[in-house]
């Protein structure tokens, strides 16, 4: 007799580029997990009711995208230590009592990416994180206990990035790390690693900081992946850099969605060099 899978989706707006369903249904055929993933189009004011409505079918967890991140921690019972630094969330767990658990789990894709996938380490480097938005939020945590010796965040809006240091300082203090907040045109010097956390090339901008800040055999990473993407690796390569898209920080992510809900950590390794395969 076949058992009936257990439900889990992802929602945003727009969802429909999603590559989280492809990702899942493969980590459950890989593991044998009895799960179904699909994605759920939420209006833009509607993201709490999409979230009960779901619960309500029987979906058992989801995955959350933009533009609704910041919202998970008002709507969760309990929020992961990572998310309270955050301010946002990506992935929600519906508990068998109705309450409901948010968890990010961005960063530990971000940093599972770079040290095991690119083979980079992270401990005693010096990291330059550009943005200061949701994105950049959802990974600064994890990269300081990854054992980064220094973290500059540069963002257009100085504001932004003073903001987001404050909030990570007691952070570094802990770990023994500077941490220190810049304008993109004041970052004077270059770092071992370069991550564009911004939405410029969504934008149609350029790449937000001069090219000073990288050098030969840099790690330039750019968070998104596809076209977005391919301005930021082609100034990296032009520039002797290392570049790297988001793909395997997407397949990581999920990765650790998949073990908070089902206790089993899929072959992450295997379904991305699968997905760089078929790209
Ligand atoms: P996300 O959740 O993707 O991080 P966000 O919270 O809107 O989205 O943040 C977008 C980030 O991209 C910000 O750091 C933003 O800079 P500002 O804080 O100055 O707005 C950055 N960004 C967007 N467009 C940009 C551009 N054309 N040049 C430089 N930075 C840009």
């Amino acid at each position: 007799m076949s058992q009936t899978p257990d439900l889990y989706c992802v929602m945003g707006n727009p969802v429909a580029h999603s590559r989280s369903p492809a990702i899942h249904t493969r980590f459950a055929e890989l593991t044998g997990e009895p799960i179904a993933y699909e994605r759920r189009l939420v209006p833009m004011d509607g993201f709490a009711q999409g979230v009960r409505a779901f619960a309500a079918e029987g979906g058992h967890g989801c995955n959350v995208t933009v533009p609704f991140k910041t919202e998970v921690p008002g709507l969760a019972s309990e929020c992961s230590a990572r998310v309270q630094l955050a301010g946002a969330a990506n992935t929600l767990t519906f508990r068998a009592d109705g309450s409901l658990y948010a968890d990010n789990t961005d960063g530990l894709g971000l940093v599972a990416d770079i040290t095991r996938n690119a083979g980079v380490p992270l401990a005693g480097r010096d990291v330059l994180l550009v943005g200061a938005g949701g994105a950049a939020a959802g990974v600064l945590g994890p990269l300081l206990l990854a054992g980064a010796r220094h973290i500059t965040v540069a963002n257009r809006t100085l504001a932004k990035a003073q903001a987001l240091v404050q909030s990570h300082s007691a952070l570094a203090t802990l770990q023994k790390a500077e941490l220190i907040a810049q304008e993109p045109q004041a970052v004077g010097r270059n770092f071992d690693i370069i991550i564009n956390a911004t939405a410029s090339s969504l934008a149609g901008a350029g790449v937000p900081v001069p090219a000073t800040v990288l050098r030969p055999g840099s790690l330039a990473y750019d968070m998104m992946y596809g076209p977005a993407a391919q301005g930021f690796l082609d100034w990296a390569r032009h520039h002797g850099a290392v570049p790297r898209d988001g793909l395997g920080m997407l397949v990581e992510q999920a990765a650790e969605a998949f073990l908070l809900w089902r206790g089993v950590r899929p072959p992450s390794a295997q379904v991305l060099a699968e997905m760089q395969q078929a790209t």
